[in-house]
């Protein structure tokens, strides 16, 4: 496997008290490595190292060939950032920043308009920054950090403070670059996004990988799924529920389904969120 970033025994403090320590996890090209824990768990922390804004920790830390505490400028022509607070230029107009930002690199840029486009933003090109709403601002450097066609995307909380339907775009436009093979790593609150987006995700708490794997083994490893259904007797209507594992020896669904009798059927899997409390004994919502 080609893999774009691995972390091997990262440790780091702010102060004397350790803060992140024991960090490994590797992500190759075409992955999405989801960073998921409590506010102050050290999501970003690991994120600033990665992209080589902090540089004295232990460990190592090889992202697309360099150890990061060693990088030059050229480090940053394959690496795209969207970190949680927007940095754009107040007064400059959307188009503007991103003719700045792109000038900044040597790679050929992405089309800005096509991408404005594709966050729904086209209009507001022309339009100063300082104007627009804060999910603008974050789909504005969502865009920025797409510019120059970056193999390596770090995206930090890039949906929150988005509308369902901005968010949906965004997430669509995640999967789209994993398609094209970009390695991507994700830090959400959001369990959903979460699911959804990363093909592996370590839970992170207290500056330490609690769990590490893909969401369908944690959900599956962990919680039993179960099965609920419904059926009428004596007119009344009935709801009964089986671990999924057990269905097999359930007489009552078996004649049931012999008999197209019945009313409603479903399996209801834990979420991660469910997961991440047993695990951490800490809730992420
Ligand atoms: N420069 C600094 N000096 C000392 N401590 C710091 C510094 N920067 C961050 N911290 C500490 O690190 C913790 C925050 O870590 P981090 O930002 O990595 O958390 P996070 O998991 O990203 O949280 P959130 O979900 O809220 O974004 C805070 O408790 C803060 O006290
Ligand atoms: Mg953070």
């Amino acid at each position: 496997m080609d893999k774009m970033i691995t972390v091997n025994n990262l440790a780091f403090s702010y102060t004397k008290r350790p803060f992140v320590e024991d960090i490994s996890f590797e992500v190759g090209k075409g992955e999405i490595f989801g960073l998921l824990g409590p506010s102050g768990a050290g999501k970003s922390t690991i994120q600033k190292i990665l992209v080589g804004l902090i540089r004295n920790y232990d460990g190592s830390v090889i992202v697309d060939g360099v150890e990061s505490k060693k990088h030059t400028n050229a480090f940053y022509q394959n690496i795209g950032v969207d970190f949680e607070f927007p940095s754009l230029y107040e007064k400059l107009t959307a188009k503007q920043n991103l003719e700045f930002f792109g000038s900044l690199y040597s790679n050929p840029l992405r089309d800005w308009k096509e991408l404005l486009e594709e966050v729904g933003m086209l209009e507001a090109a022309d339009k100063k920054v300082s104007g627009f709403s804060k999910g603008m601002k974050s789909r504005l450097n969502f865009v920025k950090a797409l510019l120059h066609n970056p193999q390596i995307l770090f995206l930090d909380e890039p949906t929150s403070g988005l509308d369902p339907t901005n968010a949906r775009i965004m997430k669509n436009m995640i999967l789209k670059e994993r398609e094209k093979g970009k390695c991507i790593i994700l830090t959400t609150h959001n369990m959903e996004d979460a699911t959804e987006l990363c093909d592996e995700v370590a839970f992170i708490v207290d500056g330490h990988i609690k769990a590490k794997d893909t969401p369908h083994n944690l959900i599956m490893s962990r919680g039993a799924a179960r099965v609920t259904y419904s059926y009428l007797e004596n007119g009344k209507e009935q709801n009964r529920t089986t671990l999924l594992s057990e269905t097999g020896s359930d007489e009552i669904l078996h004649s049931l389904l012999r008999t197209n009798q019945l009313r409603s059927i479903h399996s209801s899997e834990p979420t991660l969120n469910d997961i991440f409390m047993e695990v951490t004994g800490r809730s992420l919502v």
